[in-house]
């Protein structure tokens, strides 16, 4: 693989979040899905994290009805701030907003119709404009040693071209994912790193043309909005981010990166609640506490942890 010293640095990400979550109701009756704790952060705060920490300094946010307080999480709030301050309560003021972006480099904008993940990103493009960027699915958490989109970023600065966060799911889960078509021939030099040739929205299991899927994380090339002027909609009558992923395989090139960590799926149930535990077990102060309640649950519920 050809080495070119350096490509424009990721400086913005996306951050679609204009969907209903009807998994969830009634929770996400009143209130956006990605705002939605685990343990005591909300979704998307999860995803503002990891961008910060791959370098990210603009953070673009495409929301829809009724996610005013993902807006509001983004924000000073100053009656708790200033009732914390007079009480002395560091901690938590800093919790309220230490984090903040600085004023200026968040921005919202609005889809107004729910065309599709391709077509919330192409909302974003004036805010995007020519350069490299990200995207983050709140609902994909990866729980791992170094932030998956910093890993991603890595591979982005060898190739230059559009990366895919990518691991294997069972046969039978194909057409819940991307999914990618490997090109088999190409050396990458990194066995994390797969080239591919085609990629297929929710495949059915029969015609998946492998089990390797995409999550929701993205290192996409600017002209992939010259496509998405055109994309027609695909799987489910959606204007689909893969489809337009896929139309750059012969351009700048697609590679999948096998990321190092595990991901949780926070857009199903279980997915959602097996990473509240995962995460609560990885805060040390807890751990040992959350190691005994567990224990006691599986005792009173007469489930055995060992089949
Ligand atoms: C979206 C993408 C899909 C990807 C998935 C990852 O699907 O369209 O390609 O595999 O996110 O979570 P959704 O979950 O929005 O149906």
């Amino acid at each position: 693989m050809k080495h070119t010293k350096s490509h424009a640095k990721v400086r913005k990400a996306i951050f679609p979040v204009g969907g209903l979550g009807t998994r969830f109701l009634p929770a996400t009756k009143s209130m956006p899905k990605e705002m939605l704790p685990v343990v005591d952060k909300p979704l998307i705060h999860y995803a503002f994290e990891e961008a910060r920490a791959a370098g990210i300094e603009q953070f673009i946010f495409v929301t829809g009805r009724n996610k005013h307080s993902i807006e509001d999480h983004f924000d000073h709030v100053y009656e708790l701030q200033s009732r914390l301050s007079a009480r002395d309560k560091k901690k938590e003021l800093e919790q309220t907003s230490d984090w903040l972006p600085q004023a200026g480099n968040i921005s919202f904008t609005r889809q107004q119709e729910p065309l599709g993940l391709g077509h919330a990103v192409w909302c974003a493009r004036h805010l995007i404009g020519d350069e490299p960027f990200a995207v983050l699915l709140a609902d994909d958490m990866v729980l791992s040693k170094k932030p998956c989109l910093k890993q991603m970023v890595g591979a982005y600065q060898k190739t230059g071209a559009n990366i895919l966060g990518v691991m294997d799911v069972p046969r039978a889960k194909t057409s819940s994912y991307g999914i990618v078509d490997i090109d088999a021939k190409a050396r990458t030099g990194d066995a994390r790193l797969v080239k591919a040739k085609g990629l297929v929205e929710k495949p059915s299991p029969d015609k998946a043309p492998s089990t390797l899927s995409i999550i929701g994380r993205y290192i996409l090339q600017p002209e992939i909005f010259d496509i998405l002027d055109k994309q027609k909609p695909g799987a489910g009558g959606e204007i689909q981010l893969t489809d337009a992923i896929s139309g750059m395989t012969s351009k700048k090139g697609v590679y999948g990166y096998r990321f190092e960590g595990t991901r949780y799926d926070c857009g199903s149930l279980v997915g959602f609640v097996a990473a509240n535990v995962a995460y609560a077990l990885e805060r040390e102060e807890i751990t040992n506490v959350m190691i005994d309640e567990i224990e006691q649950v599986f005792k009173r519920s007469g489930h055995t942890l060992c089949k």
